[in-house]
């Protein structure tokens, strides 16, 4: 089965960090955002993955020579302006041939972090098709809706059902709903004919609200461990519940070839590969990348650093990018 993932954003809010690394490759616990989501989607049966791309291209390139990740086949769509969701969808399918086939694949947005069965969620869809189904959404209820996609749906079937309503963003305290999209659906290939791939489109503005209408999109509730990693106190976040056994699965802290003094302390954080620690530092709640470096004294906490921190500085809720924080 091909999956579609949409890995073309900017990652505005997560810069300095993306300056350097796109979103879906920043660390997640010892491996990648996208190593994780591919080894989930790889687990749910998925054997081909179309990486839609846009924005800096190049580190996808160099980061799967081989063009496997997690034993899922890499196929890259690199578009040329950005192309928003819909736009990155269309284009990518086409570019395998999805369109001229009848055929059920997944999309994912490139930055979710979640214990979501992915083959649960296309049982599901399959379940739907007899419904009329075209495409099934993963759903997750949050406690303010306002910056997600808010969904309202047929709620009297426990597997969720059809989806009557569907606002991308909406200014707070105008939905109902506290039931959001969470960025994994299962389409079939004829809702391609919605989906030209030869301009920008949303899907959340545009694709969904139609399908709702047209009584072709399900809704698939489920309370696993969800968040988008896309802001940085998610992206910290995903990072330490990987660690501490709030998840299905769990990572180790600290990388073996990490070098820690003996007078640091380091609790609840994850130490990524050749990243160093001098002594009396304290690091706290915090992602410490591959090869960062943390000066002797220094304070880090509820942060993640990407470059080094100097001696005695302290840093908190902070993103430190390559320029490093003195
Ligand atoms: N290829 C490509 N081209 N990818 C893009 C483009 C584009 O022009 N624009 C965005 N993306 C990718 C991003 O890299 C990301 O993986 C995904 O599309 C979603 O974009 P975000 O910028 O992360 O959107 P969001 O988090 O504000 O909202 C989305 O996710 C929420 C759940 O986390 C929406 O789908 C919401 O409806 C949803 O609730
Ligand atoms: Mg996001």
């Amino acid at each position: 089965m091909f999956a579609v993932v949409l890995v073309g954003g900017f990652g505005t809010r997560l810069r300095p960090l993306t300056n350097d690394i796109p979103k879906p490759l920043l660390p997640l616990g010892q491996r990648t955002i996208l190593e994780c989501l591919m080894s989930q989607l790889s687990r749910g049966g998925v054997t081909d993955a179309v990486l839609a791309l846009g924005f800096k291209p190049e580190p996808f390139l160099a980061a799967f020579p081989d063009a496997r990740c997690a034993g899922v086949r890499l196929h890259y769509a690199i578009e040329s302006s950005p192309l928003d969701t819909a736009g990155a969808i269309g284009f990518a399918a086409r570019s395998v041939g999805l369109h001229e086939k009848t055929e059920t694949f997944v999309v994912a947005n490139g930055d979710i972090v979640t214990d979501l069965s992915i083959a649960a969620l296309i049982a599901q869809h399959r379940a739907n098709l007899r419904l009329g189904a075209l495409a099934t959404i993963h759903l997750t209820p949050v406690d303010d809706p306002s910056q997600y996609g808010v969904v309202q749906f047929d709620s009297l079937l426990p597997t969720g059902g059809k989806v009557s309503g569907f606002v991308e963003k909406p200014a707070p305290g105008t939905v109902s709903s506290r039931h959001v999209n969470a960025g994994t659906y299962v389409f079939e290939s004829a809702v391609l004919r919605r989906l030209p791939g030869d301009a920008p489109l949303s899907v959340e503005r545009v694709t969904f609200p139609a399908l709702a209408t047209a009584g072709e999109l399900f809704a698939y509730p489920t309370d696993d461990y969800w968040l988008d990693a896309g802001r940085p106190d998610t992206y910290v976040r995903g990072n330490v519940d990987l660690i501490n056994g709030v998840r299905s699965e769990r990572d180790v802290a600290i990388h073996a070839t990490a070098r820690i003094d003996a007078t640091a302390e380091v609790s609840n954080s994850v130490v990524g590969a050749g990243a160093s620690i001098a002594a009396g530092a304290q690091v706290v709640d915090s992602v410490i990348f591959p090869n960062a470096t943390i000066g002797a004294r220094a304070r880090v906490r509820s942060s993640a650093v990407l470059g080094t921190v100097a001696a005695d500085a302290e840093v908190r809720d902070a993103l430190v990018g390559a320029g490093g924080h003195q």
